[in-house]
């Protein structure tokens, strides 16, 4: 049965094809979902790859000590936390990540519909 509030693991990149440290990128899940990756001291972070102030691509935004400050209004937010550094009630919405047998899973949404199976 389809339960639209889990959380599903999907395929994010390989590590070949992940951003480098201090890098963020637009990915495509295997399932089809574009989010923004970040590599903070190696360590990766998703999330959607949309700035809460009016949606621009956050993976475009500069990243300097595990902050990304977006690129059209100068927003800033804390990689690890989300959290917007403006306004502690507006956070980009993230997802767990981990990485096993070379490539980075993220813990997304289920929004599969459909006849149960
Ligand atoms: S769209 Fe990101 S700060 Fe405005």
């Amino acid at each position: 049965m389809c339960r639209p509030n889990e959380a599903m693991r999907v395929k994010l990149s390989t590590l070949e094809q992940a951003p480098a440290p201090g890098k963020g990128a637009a990915v495509r899940s295997e399932d089809g979902r574009v989010l923004a990756l970040f590599n903070v001291g190696g360590e990766y972070f998703a999330c959607e790859d949309r700035c809460p102030h009016m949606d621009s691509p956050i993976h475009d935004g500069t990243i300097h000590r595990g902050i990304v400050t977006c690129l059209w209004h100068m927003w800033q937010f804390d990689i690890k936390s989300g959290a917007c550094l403006l306004n502690e009630r507006i956070k980009l919405a993230q997802f767990p990540t981990s990485v096993e047998d070379g490539a980075i899973y993220a813990e997304l949404p289920d929004v599969r519909t459909g006849p149960e199976s």
